[in-house]
This record gives C-alpha cells, structure tokens and sequence, in this order.
C-alpha cells in the first residue's frame, strides 16, 4: 500500500470529487455550479440557488414556482418539535439547540429510501423549510414567548425575519438578507460540508447528516467566527484601539477573528459584497461606529499580515451586516446554517450518487507491547 504523508488539518489533500462549487484562492474567486457568485447575488434569491446547488441547473420557471410553493407550505414545525425546545434550557446556544432540532426532526421521518428521488426531494424541502422555523422558534421561546407561526403570504428571507420579532421586516433589509444566504450557501469542502458527506457516506438520514454538519459549523475556527468578530469589536471599542489591539493578538499569537483563510490568499470575495451590502444599510438605517473599527482592522491586519495572505473572510463583515438588522449576536452562526443547509445537502445527493464510505487511515504514533498494570499497583 502506499504511504502517503500526513497533512494536519487534511491541507491541500482532496476529500471528493465535486461539481458543486469552485474556489480559486489565489484570484478570490467563487463560482457554484460554474456561476460567479457577484451575479448570483445580484440576480437569483436563495431559494433559486439552492434548488441550481442541490439539482446541478437553474429552474425553470415552473420548477422554481413549485419548489417555493412546496417550500413555503412546509414550513410549520410539528408541535412536538416545539414542546421539546421548550424545555431547552434558556441559555443555552442556539446552535446546539438547532443541532437537537434537526436530529429530533428525523425521529418523524426514520423511513429512509436513498434511491428515491421523490425521498430525496421531500427530504431536502422538509430541511430548508423547517430550519429557519426551528432558530425563530427557539428564540422566541427562549425569551418566555410563544413562537410566531410562518406567514405564507411572505418569501423565505422576509418570513424568516418577521418570525423573529413579528415585525414585517424593510423590503431592503429582507433583499440584503436573502442575499447573505446565497453567499453563505456552500462554499467546496470546508469543514461542516466534510462533515455532513462523511455521514452521508455511512447512508444514513439526511436529518443525522444536517445535526452533524450543524455541529461542526458552530466553532469558532469556522461558522461561529462572526458571533467572535462583533465580540471583538466591542471589546477594541475604539478606531485607537485597533492597532494596539492587533500587535497585542501579533505578540501573543492569538487569531484575529473573521481573518485569515485556508483557500484565499486574498480578500474573500463574499467580504467585498458583504462590505457593500452593510454600507447599503448604513445608508438607509444609520451609520454604526463599529464599522469605522472593522476599517481600521482591515488597514492594520493587511500591513501586518498581507504578506502571509492573511485577508478579511466572510464572516468579518456579516456580523455587520447582521447586527444593523437587529439581529442578537449569537443567531448569527444558525443564520449561517439556516443558508448552509442547502450546501450540506447538496452534498448528500452528490455523496449518494457515487458513495464509497469514508474510511480514512491515520498515523499510529503510540506504544506497542504494553503490559497490563493491575488498578492496586498504578
Ligand atoms: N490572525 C492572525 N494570524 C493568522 C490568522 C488570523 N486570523 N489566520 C491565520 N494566521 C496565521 C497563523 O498564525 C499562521 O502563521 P504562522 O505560519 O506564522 O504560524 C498562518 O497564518 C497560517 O495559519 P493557520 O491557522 O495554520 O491556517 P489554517 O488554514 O489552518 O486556518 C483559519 C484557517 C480560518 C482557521 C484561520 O485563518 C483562523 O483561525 N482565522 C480566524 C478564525 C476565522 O475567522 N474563521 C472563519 C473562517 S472563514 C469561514 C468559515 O470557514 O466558516
């Protein structure tokens, strides 16, 4: 057999063959199904891209009209679902209460039939309806108020907004919101994605495979980042502060939230449409002195860390962009997923399609011929 060398962190080393999305690291380039994704942000909505990442072309128009009408009919939670959120405990995360979510939600649906496009499709409706629902709810709940059920009248970003608060939510913010969804859908084998294709290849329900992904998702080195940038931002509390503040991080080698990237070596081509996005709602809603601080990063992380290719990525401006909607802090890593789910589960039809389980090797660097010490003489 052949050896091959050990890369931590699996650098540079392929986990699949995949048609879904493309980086080029080096020119900051992302494409999904070969689509740039600056026209899909300025073109499609987010349901329309999951359906192009999950079913490999653009809908139709009728293709399109029935998958929203399926999605928006689907969007209800079983009452069960919400019982056993009630008794999540308050402070709790709410990733980790989207993660017993979307496990708990496969307890309804345990009759899997893999082959079955029609299980496959109902599968992928029933997930990218109900997890927006399932974040909404938990957030209301977890506030002591009953959870405000879906308006059918409303798309799949403004439903997801008015959830929250009950609020209709601004046209623009409800456009910037969905556009945020279509850059944080799927991004090649980062991760969650790596994650959910590992479980999927064990051909078990796609309901394990999303809580899994989800899982994976919330840590700080990778969804959980943009909760950690406005922390960061707040504690900086000032554009004085920056540079103080990155040299201390520098001396300590400590990681600057929302920087640095395993594939870009330059700026993050969704940071530049999110920075544009969150100026758009400077504009309309009011200036926030945190992005004068997050400028003031940019500048200084780019004179100190440039060199090493060390740039802003997507989740350096989403916070922003999230926070100026009113948004708490800590649904910024389930909005994340609430986008991602419709990656994960391309994925899963991709893994399902040519499945071999993921059965890597490792590098046994332990003893050997060890003898048992009796538990009295240890
Ligand atoms: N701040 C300071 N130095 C950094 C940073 C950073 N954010 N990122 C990388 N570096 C330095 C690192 O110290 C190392 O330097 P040296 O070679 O001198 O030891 C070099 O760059 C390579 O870093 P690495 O940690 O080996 O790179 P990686 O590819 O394993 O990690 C990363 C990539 C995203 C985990 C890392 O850049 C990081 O921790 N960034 C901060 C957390 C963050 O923003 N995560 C969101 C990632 S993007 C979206 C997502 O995946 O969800």
């Amino acid at each position: 057999m052949m050896v091959c060398e050990y890369k931590p962190g699996l650098e540079g080393i392929p986990a699949a063959q995949s048609s879904i999305s493309y980086v080029d690291g080096q020119k900051g380039i992302l494409e999904y199904r070969g689509i740039r994704i600056e026209e899909l942000a300025e073109k499609s909505t987010f349901l329309e891209t999951a359906y192009l990442l999950i079913w490999g072309e653009l809908p139709s128009n009728e293709e399109l009209k029935a998958f929203e009408h399926e999605v928006r009919y689907h969007r209800r939670i079983k009452y069960r679902i919400r019982d056993m959120m009630k008794c999540f405990p308050e402070s709790g995360h709410p990733m980790d209460a989207l993660q017993a979510s979307a496990a708990a939600l496969g307890l309804f649906y345990s009759l899997r039939d893999l082959h079955n496009p029609a299980y496959i499709r109902d599968s992928v409706v029933r997930l990218i309806a109900t997890i927006p629902t399932m974040v909404a709810a938990f957030q209301l709940m977890r506030k002591g108020n009953d959870p405000i059920r879906p308006r059918d009248d409303l798309d799949y970003s403004a439903n997801f907004l008015y959830m929250l608060d009950e609020k209709e939510p601004d046209p623009l913010m409800a456009r910037i919101f969905d556009i945020c969804l279509i850059l944080q859908v799927e991004h090649t084998m980062n991760a969650s994605t790596f994650s959910a294709r590992v479980t999927a290849s064990t051909l078990t329900d796609p309901y394990a495979v999303v809580a899994s992904a989800v899982g994976t998702l919330g840590g700080p080195l990778h969804g959980g980042a943009n909760e950690e940038v406005i922390q960061m931002l707040e504690k900086i509390g000032s554009v004085e502060n920056v540079r103080p503040y990155i040299e201390h991080c520098l001396q300590t080698k400590s990681k600057i939230m929302g920087f640095g990237h395993r594939v870009y070596k330059v700026k993050d081509p969704r940071a530049i449409i999110l920075q544009g996005l969150a100026e758009q709602l400077f504009d309309k809603f009011g200036y926030d002195k945190f992005y004068d601080i997050a400028q003031e990063m940019e500048r200084v992380v780019e004179e100190k860390l440039g060199s090493k290719g060390i740039y802003p990525n997507i989740d350096f401006y989403s916070g922003l962009v999230y926070r100026k909607m009113g948004i708490p802090t800590d649904l910024f890593t389930p909005i994340f997923a609430i986008a991602r789910v419709a990656g994960w589960l391309a994925h899963w039809k991709e893994q399902l399609a040519e499945n071999r389980i993921f059965r890597p090797t490792q590098v046994y660097n332990g003893r050997h011929e060890v003898t048992y010490t009796p538990i009295d003489q240890r």
